[in-house]
């Protein structure tokens, strides 16, 4: 089944413990800011907040009155992580057995007091995984009506094909950004448009306003000149340039600032001039394009 999923996905990563600690009044205002910026799509995992994000957020969109069909749920399983809730974790590591991601979940649409996933991802490759088994999961909680599709998350294009030999892989989210471009010369991307897999990108501002390095300080140097030239924010042009890729890349945000937000649909509109995409290119990378 294809969905149809929002040009810009918001990133729920951040909301709870993890970061910005948003009530449920917060949560629900910021789920009503989004949806109304033409944001419908959420990106969950199972383990954001220490296993307790997708509960915060399930509490706001219970009281949120927007109809479930109009927003899309992505969720995400299969890293178990040391956390207070999960005391047999003593080492960080990777379950993908049928049993496990069945029960992963059913405890998100509990958590998220939904019935239904429109998309659910395998979080990361493990090397312990065995398609056969995911497939067989995938292939239940699509019968059972617990997920609409399917996809993965930090994927090769090799570890996606052992996967799709087994059960219809949808979506793939990877990291990629202006900072991050490895995705587009490894062949994922590649291998993604030609299979018909969506990407999704992580991270898509990088490490534009996170780090200070030579490298980021002469990309803000240059964004600073697109903004005259665009009369958009930095952010905007970032995300356009992920976008302008031809895999039809959709950017999963996490700012949770509100004029930002409002702003966020610009990026689907934007177009760069051919060079200044290069422009952003080749400034993180300190060298000419090659
Ligand atoms: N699949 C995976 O393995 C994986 C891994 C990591 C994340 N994710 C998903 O990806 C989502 C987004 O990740 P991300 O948070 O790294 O995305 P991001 O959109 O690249 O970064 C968001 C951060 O950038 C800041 N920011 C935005 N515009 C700015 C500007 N003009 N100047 C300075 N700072 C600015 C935001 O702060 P403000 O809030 O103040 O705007 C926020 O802290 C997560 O929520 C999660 O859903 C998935």
């Amino acid at each position: 089944m294809s969905i149809q999923l929002s040009p810009i996905i918001a990133g729920v990563m951040n909301w709870g413990v993890w970061d910005k600690n948003l009530n449920t009044r917060e949560m629900n205002h910021l789920i009503h800011l989004f949806y109304e910026n033409g944001i419908t799509s959420f990106d969950h995992a199972d383990i954001y907040g220490g296993y307790t994000t997708e509960t915060a957020f399930g509490k706001a969109w219970a009281n949120s009155k927007i109809a479930r069909e109009k927003v899309q749920f992505i969720s995400k399983c299969g890293i178990q992580y040391v956390a207070e809730s999960r005391p047999e974790n003593k080492i960080k590591h990777y379950d993908y057995s049928k049993e496990y991601i069945i029960s992963s979940v059913e405890n998100s649409l509990k958590n998220l007091q939904t019935d239904y996933l429109d998309v659910f991802l395998l979080h990361r490759p493990s090397p312990l995984m065995r398609a056969n088994e995911i497939a067989e999961a995938v292939e239940k909680l699509k019968a059972d009506g617990k997920i609409l599709s399917f996809g993965v998350s930090n994927f090769t294009a090799s570890q996606t094909a052992l996967i799709q030999s087994k059960t219809e892989v949808s979506f793939n989210q990877i990291q990629f950004s202006a900072t991050h471009h490895e995705a587009m010369l490894d062949g994922s991307l590649d291998y993604m448009e030609l299979h018909k897999i969506q990407p999704m990108a992580w991270n898509p501002l990088g490490v534009a306003f996170r780090e200070n390095t030579d490298q980021t300080f002469r990309l803000r140097q240059l964004l600073a000149k697109l903004v005259e030239k665009y009369g958009v924010g930095a952010d905007i042009i970032l995300l356009a340039w992920v976008k302008q890729h031809p895999a039809n890349i959709l950017p999963v945000a996490g700012t949770i600032n509100v004029s930002r937000i409002q702003q966020l649909m610009k990026a689907q509109t934007l177009v760069l001039d051919t060079q200044d995409w290069f422009a952003i290119w080749a400034e993180p990378m300190g060298h000419r394009v090659p």
